[in-house]
């Protein structure tokens, strides 16, 4: 009987389980077995795995997390990492792997099928970051939670005349903070692909201000960078990925903003919560699509590529292509997310703020 492994790593998200659902229907009526390895390429190391049979998946779709584990390994920083990996598939008679992670875990993936062993990627990531496909999954269900939780904060900042500083995950790219701060009505949208100094970031509050509106809602990335302010180090994972949870931009924002504007501020960090939970429609969706393709690619005996969503079509994208660059927002759709904190006095009168203008 053939024989396929399956792994998911790096950080978590939402609709992981939805793919191994996927994958493991579809390889098991091919008659095809498929292996969990248990903590990313962290089982692939060690062997650490357990057979998946459609009773274990049948009640997973709603899940969030990864029936799997997951980790941040980094096997091509083990001694004889690869080697290892090609010694486990031999001993366990895996003719494959399924990779389902960000751009660290399928680069991984990318390096061992250039070995000679046979990798099928699936995108994984709530920052949305990876080209070759129009979302990763996970990134919906991300954006919903950032969304639901930015709406919140309106009310409350109006009561009170606050400034609101709501941080939200995104490494590289700010995709979470513009699509969760547009659907949210964020003031000021704040990413990494656009960095700004803490000039430009109050001028845009002292726009409001001129016009009494005397609260203001600011959705960043946590990757976003302050020019002008010196840089710190700060510690980096097994891939050399920053610790952005150290870096706390949204608290570090909010300090400076009181301290230029006088107006009382406030952060609140979304971190993991966002990347938790049940998945959305879509993302159930999403992933099952992919993992079903996968197991597809799996059955015709094809690796060597990633399943991507172009479209309402899920296709199949060379792995080395798909890793070869990010996938970053474009400045057309920053400046249409940007323009609804603007306020032009020329056409707009400056109106008392009182309870009845407020609500
Ligand atoms: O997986 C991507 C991501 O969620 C990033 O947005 C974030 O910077 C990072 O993972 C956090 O990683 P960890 O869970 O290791 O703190």
């Amino acid at each position: 009987m053939r024989k396929i492994g399956i792994l998911t790593g790096g950080g978590d998200c939402p609709g992981l389980n939805a793919v191994i659902r996927g994958v493991v229907q579809k390889c098991l009526i091919n008659d095809i077995e498929v292996i969990g390895l248990k903590q990313g390429w962290k089982g692939a190391l060690t062997g650490d795995c357990v057979p998946l049979t459609l009773n274990d998946v049948e009640d997973i779709l709603t899940l969030g997390g990864t029936i799997l584990q997951s980790s941040r390994t980094n096997i091509l920083k083990v001694e004889n990492g690869p080697e290892r990996v090609r010694e486990m598939m031999n001993r366990l008679e895996l003719e494959g792997i399924v990779a389902v992670g960000g751009d660290d875990t399928l680069g991984v993936a990318n390096q061992l099928q250039k070995m000679g062993m046979k990798m099928i990627g699936v995108p994984k990531t709530i920052d949305n970051d990876l080209s070759c496909t129009d979302y990763t999954f996970g990134f919906d269900t991300a954006t919903n939670t950032a969304a639901e939780a930015i709406d919140r904060l309106h009310t409350t900042a109006k009561s009170h005349n606050r400034c609101f500083v709501v941080e939200v995950m995104g490494r590289n790219t700010g995709w979470i903070a513009i699509q969760a701060g547009m659907a949210a009505a964020a003031h000021i949208i704040l990413i990494p692909e656009f960095p700004k100094s803490i000039d430009e970031v109050v001028d845009m509050i002292e726009e409001r201000r001129k016009m009494n509106k005397n609260y203001c809602i600011i959705c960043v990335a946590e990757g976003f960078e302050l020019t002008g302010m010196d840089s710190v180090e700060i510690e980096r994972d097994d891939f050399g990925n920053i610790r952005l949870d150290k870096k706390e931009i949204g608290p570090r924002l909010a300090k400076l903003i009181e301290e230029r504007t006088g107006m009382n501020t406030r952060a609140t960090v979304l971190g993991h919560i966002i990347r938790g939970g049940s998945p959305t429609a879509f993302d159930r969706l999403l992933g099952t699509k992919l993992g079903v393709k996968a197991g597809e690619l799996v059955v015709a005996n094809k690796y060597g590529y990633m399943v991507a969503l172009q479209g309402t079509s899920i296709v199949p994208v060379p792995l080395a292509k798909a890793l070869s660059k990010q996938k970053r927002v474009d400045e057309e759709f920053y400046n249409a997310a940007s323009l609804f904190g603007r306020w032009d006095e020329h056409t707009v009168e400056p109106v008392e703020e009182h309870v009845s203008a407020v609500y």
